[in-house]
């Protein structure tokens, strides 16, 4: 099939690759020039494991291509997909769909011959409706569909959730969209993956409850470490004793700093204020969503607490910035509260991140950038790991307990044990596993 991503993000990048490596013809459009040119030379503008050499390999192939014009692309194409970004509208909360709109009469314009329209972006139900009315505006003549197709990939492990999803969600309102999309995903239908066939606002809907609900056990095991640290009992252990009734799974009980990224902090703000718009509150997700907020702010007051009080004047080594491990992106990271908040109460960071510093600098000043965890120890009274990077979890902790003034590691990832950091001659703090 002939296939037309239209935004070059990080959904539109990731997905434009896999149905390409499905072997069908993609083009992937972005307005933004520069963009393109670094990846016709195969540069990605993000950080996702094997991105790389897919592209590289669908490029060399024929089957996949880059094109800052969507006009000749959209001409030829059977299926057309609205990739672009729907960030949080300054103001109230909404989702920004001035980019999703603008996508639609685009593509409205040139669009020939029978062509489905899918939203992959995150969109607030209804938008299909809207997205349907402003082609029809534009092209009254014009024979399409409009179809949504939400995604569920996650950053870092994005080609696999693709390859290998759970389900394909797809909602459409006619047949012949249905079966443009069965046909488009036919590769994962051979390895028995479900699709959920659905109308276009339940699907749209879905992507919405489903983020919400991740988010939710979060923010739930969250409270329960609390908890635990006041009661003193042991979250990872009790995650595991709810985890193992197929009801409720063990997936997304891992207690922690807060949630972050692109997706869960603007999801389910966008969720909520659909819910409040139309007079059915999600109140469960409003609780989730101010329990998460002021966690990010209770995470700075733990790590003074473990400091004896303060932290003014002490250097605080922080590894691990982004808003978790295998990628740069630093968006709603929990690092963005805490490193300022320690610097505010009147401590020196130094930072590490492997991936994340470039973007981490662009957004939080005053810290003292690392270029690996030996130089963010350096001299340093204390150390915080704020994302479980994987060469985070094997760390000489005799060699850190040497290094550290105070001797205190604060673990708001819980990647090591009290006994071995104990053994090592740290004193150890961290989430809902008291001593
Ligand atoms: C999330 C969803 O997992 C994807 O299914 C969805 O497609 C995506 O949003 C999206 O809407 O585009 P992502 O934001 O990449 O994916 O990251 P997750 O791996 O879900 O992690 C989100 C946050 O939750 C991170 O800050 C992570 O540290 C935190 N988390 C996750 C926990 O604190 N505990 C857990 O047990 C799991």
């Amino acid at each position: 099939m002939r296939v037309v991503m239209i935004g070059t993000g990080y959904v539109g990048l990731v997905s434009g690759a896999c149905f390409a490596d499905f072997g069908h013809e993609v083009i992937c459009i972005d307005k933004d020039a520069g963009k393109i040119a670094a990846l016709e030379k195969g540069v990605m503008p993000i950080y996702e494991p094997g991105l790389d050499v897919l592209v590289e390999t669908n490029v060399r192939a024929g089957r996949l291509a880059f094109a800052t014009d969507p006009a000749d692309a959209i001409k030829g194409a059977d299926v057309v997909f609205l990739a672009v970004g729907t960030p949080t509208r300054r103001g109230d909360g909404h989702a920004d769909l001035t980019y999703v709109y603008a996508a639609a009469e685009e593509v409205g314009r040139l669009i020939e011959g029978y062509t489905v329209i899918v939203t992959k972006s995150t969109v607030p139900v209804g938008t299909g409706d809207e997205v349907e009315e402003i082609i029809r505006r534009v092209a009254p003549e014009a024979d399409f569909d409009v179809a949504s197709n939400p995604e569920f990939l996650r950053e870092g492990a994005a080609i696999r959730d693709f390859k290998i999803p759970d389900r394909v969600v797809v909602g459409a309102e006619t047949e012949r969209a249905f079966a443009a999309l069965r046909e488009l995903y036919r590769p994962l239908f051979l390895n028995e993956t479900p699709i959920v066939a659905v109308n276009r606002r339940t699907a749209e809907l879905t992507k919405y409850a489903a983020n919400a609900f991740l988010a939710t056990k979060i923010a739930f095991i969250n409270e329960i470490a609390d908890l635990c640290d006041v009661v003193g009992a042991n979250v990872q252990q009790v995650a595991k004793g709810i985890g193992l009734d197929k009801r409720i799974g063990s997936k997304f009980l891992h207690a922690g700093p807060g949630y972050g990224g692109s997706c869960f902090p603007k999801d389910t703000l966008a969720l909520s204020r659909t819910a409040h718009q139309v007079a059915s509150p999600v109140t469960i997700v409003d609780s989730v969503i101010a329990a998460n907020d002021r966690r990010k702010e209770r995470m700075a007051e733990l790590i003074v607490r473990a400091a004896g009080g303060s932290v003014a004047g002490k250097t605080v080594a922080v590894l691990g910035l982004t808003f978790k491990p295998n990628t740069d992106d630093m968006r709603e990271a929990p690092s963005l509260v805490v490193v300022p908040a320690l610097i505010n109460a009147g401590a020196a960071v130094q930072a590490f991140d492997p991936e994340g510093m470039d973007e981490a600098r662009k957004h939080i000043e005053g810290v003292t950038y690392a270029e690996n965890v030996q130089g963010a120890l350096k001299g340093a009274d204390l150390a915080v790991i704020l994302t479980e990077w994987d060469q985070f979890r094997a760390l000489d902790l005799t060699a850190m307990a040497g290094e550290l003034k105070e001797r205190l590691l604060v673990d708001l990832r819980n990647i090591y044990t009290r006994a071995e950091a104990e053994r090592a001659g740290l004193t150890y703090v961290s989430i809902g596993r008291p001593a």
